[in-house]
């Protein structure tokens, strides 16, 4: 079993990796680590190819908390550098036997091409603009969290939702759950395959949960072009926009934060409203899940 698509948990997976994540969250809380542990004995390699701080430490962490041995192969300092192609990687990894892959990459579906030549479990941790199944995972863990149930809840993903392989995995996952996802941004920031909801202001009017995303300009062909400023005051998140939300609020972000350009300072330090760090927490715990999850289906 592979985790690379958030459509491809069933219902029953589903439902397990947000019921322990509960559990793992505070074996995490408690800085514990099982013993015997789920994942004794067993290796996970992380392969990033893309920057990242939240998803490698949460996956390094998660699977040390289990039990596992970790190594992430330093990308930047590894054959790929001499041209050696994704799948020749992935069958140099594979005859090491790991148990788990976790694989970072800048191209959409390269995660499904490493599983191709792999024998043992793939996570995808994020290709291009298609998915971040643990990212939508997490952020559905986190409103479990916050509000007992997601069901009902009016979610706005605001921002460069065109970049964004979280705005993806969340769009399939949390209607999936029972919310109203709305989506909204910049005209030039919304895919031609995504019904947008209007403007941030109408995404945001009445919202139980406002989920910011990073302005991706490592992405873009042609730069925005606006002003210092203008972004925020436009379409980001700023104290006198979330005013038009719901009065209980929670505001979310995958991270890392263009502060100033997608959300002002004093909302994503709302201590009341910010759902942010949370997120990151609960991000070991979903990946203790997912880890535990995937392990066990290897034999
Ligand atoms: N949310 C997220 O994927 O963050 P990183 O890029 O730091 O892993």
């Amino acid at each position: 079993m592979n985790l690379l698509n958030i459509d491809q948990l069933d219902e029953d997976s589903l439902r397990r990796v947000l019921d322990r994540s509960r559990h793992w969250l505070d074996v995490n809380r408690q800085r514990e680590r099982p013993s015997p542990g789920p994942l004794d004995g067993r290796i996970v390699l992380n392969l990033f190819y893309e920057n990242s701080t939240r998803t490698l430490m949460s996956f390094e962490t998660a699977a040390h908390r289990l039990g596992a041995d970790v190594m992430s192969l330093p990308v930047a300092h590894s054959s790929v550098k001499k041209g050696e192609t994704l799948e020749d990687t992935g069958r140099t990894l594979n005859a090491m036997r790991p148990d788990v892959l976790v694989i970072r990459h800048p191209e959409n579906g390269a995660p499904a091409r490493i599983a191709d030549v792999l024998d043992c479990p793939v996570i995808n941790a994020g290709d291009g603009t298609n998915q971040h199944p643990t990212q939508a995972l997490l952020d559905a863990a986190t409103l479990m969290s916050r509000f007992g149930r997601i069901e009902g809840l009016k979610i706005a993903i605001c921002g460069d939702i065109k970049h964004s392989r979280v705005a993806r995995s969340n769009a399939e996952l949390l209607p999936r759950l029972g919310a109203e996802v709305r989506l909204a941004g910049p005209p030039s920031l919304m895919p031609d395959d995504v019904a947008t909801c209007g403007s941030v202001d109408e995404a945001v009017a009445g919202a139980d949960v406002v989920m910011m995303l990073r302005v991706q300009r490592e992405r873009m062909e042609d730069d925005l072009g606006d002003a210092p400023g203008e972004y925020l005051e436009r379409y980001g998140l700023t104290r006198e926009r979330l005013r038009k939300a719901a009065p209980h609020v929670a505001v979310m972000h995958p991270g890392p934060m263009n502060r100033g350009v997608e959300i002002a300072d004093d909302v994503a330090d709302n201590k009341d409203r910010s759902l942010i760090w949370l997120q990151v927490e609960m991000g070991v715990a979903v990946r203790m899940a997912c880890l535990e999850l995937l392990a066990g289906t290897r034999d």
